[in-house]
């Protein structure tokens, strides 16, 4: 029965029902995690054979000794590795240290003191600056914003990518609109990856800022869950040149999540003139990045078809955790009215959205039982989501079994939650 079609003695029986389940569990002290979205250690055994690859050969393909300095943009094979994964030349990439969120708050950061391109007024020096954030999004995405002072404008996420139409107008109005944050495929929370047509509208709109930029965090491209129902992902750095926006957007990936979070390597695509003025500036910043890394990745993944056939071992490991998610969430609570979720066919969440108004309280219940789940309204700019209603489910990281228990608690927690909102009425 759906819960808005139950009368107040059942709901109130019900909630005493569940409380009793409740009270049972909190005895038994659990310590259950599902907010870290990370590789489970399974997961990074898959690529423990890179740490002694190198075996003593450390040059790399043009002659380069990469134990040395030298090479700021990143060995050649490794460009190439990352052109591949982002769709695009060598000559348009830069290899950079250990975490792509790194290079996205440089990138921000560049913008800011010393415009987007040469000649360009560095944005800092043009009043008030605002980015466009489809929510539910990633957090660090907002500290970002946060950090630099970026007033951040909140658009939907729809079941194909931002609310476009929103964004349309949003940009086209307002000079001070430099931004959009994007994580365009299986995305951070939701597992969405942009339609086509998303795509399309992103790299052809109209911007009253000649210097807005699109920041594609494409930290999820390889993040398959299935190598036969893979998503599709329109090449957008193509669709903004054939639209004569070629130094629109930003591009961005690493190997956190294919070999080793914060121990992987990282890559900033973009147009011949980003890539230039990128690079004269990073020069200020550092001599090179780590090639020895670098190299060990390339000799370890080999090609595109190396990663996908490494990705193909991570996805064994994961979908039955995400299938897991999807099945119990079904079973507890699909015929009830009062949750919906995602079902996404990659990346690292799902995201489930209570009834409005019930997300901070399942946290704090679930919480003290013993579960603990990513902060409700993290997914939001400013830590507010208005509906308090969305939290972020991170299958990967715990054992199945503890997983299991971990949703089924979730679940009690969401219905213990819509019970009291119904009854206050
Ligand atoms: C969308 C997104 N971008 C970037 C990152 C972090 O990437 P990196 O480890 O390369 O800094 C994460 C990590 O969770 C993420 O979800």
């Amino acid at each position: 029965m759906r819960i808005e079609e139950m009368t107040k003695p059942e709901l109130e029986a019900w909630g005493l029902e569940l409380k009793k389940e409740y009270e049972s569990y909190k005895a038994k002290n659990l310590k259950l995690n599902m907010a870290r979205g990370k590789p489970s250690d399974t997961q990074l055994d898959l690529s423990v054979g890179m740490l002694n690859i190198l075996n003593g050969d450390y040059i790399a393909s043009d002659g380069t000794d990469v134990r040395n300095y030298g090479l700021l943009e990143g060995i050649p094979e490794a460009r190439e590795l990352f052109a591949d994964i982002l769709g695009t030349t060598a000559d348009n990439v830069i290899i950079g240290g250990n975490s792509s969120l790194n290079i996205m708050f440089d990138t921000v950061s560049r913008a800011m003191f010393n415009g987007v391109l040469p000649g360009s007024t560095p944005w800092i020096k043009q009043g008030e600056i605002k980015f466009v954030c489809p929510a539910p999004g990633y957090d660090r995405h907002f500290t970002i914003c946060e950090y630099f002072g970026i007033e951040m404008i909140k658009v939907d996420m729809l079941s194909d990518g931002p609310d476009m139409d929103q964004v349309e107008s949003l940009v086209v109005a307002d000079a001070a609109i430099k931004g959009i944050w994007c994580v365009p495929m299986y995305s951070n929370p939701d597992g969405i990856t942009y339609s086509d047509a998303v795509v399309s509208r992103l790299a052809g709109m109209k911007t009253a800022a000649p210097d807005f930029r699109i920041f594609w965090d494409n930290a999820y491209c390889l993040h398959h869950l299935d190598k036969n129902d893979k998503a599709k992902l329109l090449n957008i750095y193509d669709v903004c040149k054939e639209m004569g926006n070629e130094d629109r957007v930003y591009m961005f990936s690493s190997t956190s999540k294919v070999t080793f979070p914060g121990a992987g390597i990282s890559a900033i695509a973009a147009s011949s003139a980003n890539i230039a003025h990128t690079k004269n500036q990073l020069a200020s910043q550092t001599i090179s990045y780590n090639k020895i890394d670098q190299m060990a990745h390339c000799k370890f993944l080999r090609d595109i078809h190396g990663v996908n056939a490494h990705m193909e071992k991570h996805a064994v490991i994961l979908k039955p955790k995400f299938d897991a998610v999807a099945s119990i969430l079904s079973k507890e609570l699909a015929d009830l009215g009062c949750a919906s979720w995602t079902n996404p066919k990659g990346g690292y969440f799902i995201s489930l959205n209570t009834l409005d108004g019930c997300a901070k309280r399942v946290v704090q219940l679930c919480k003290e039982v013993g579960v603990v789940l990513t902060g409700a309204g993290a997914t939001y700019p400013y830590g507010k989501d208005p509906r308090d209603r969305n939290i972020r489910i991170a299958p990967s990281f715990p054992p199945l079994a503890e997983l299991v228990m971990a949703m089924e608690l979730l679940c009690l927690c969401v219905k213990m939650a819509s019970v009291e909102k119904f009854l206050a009425g």
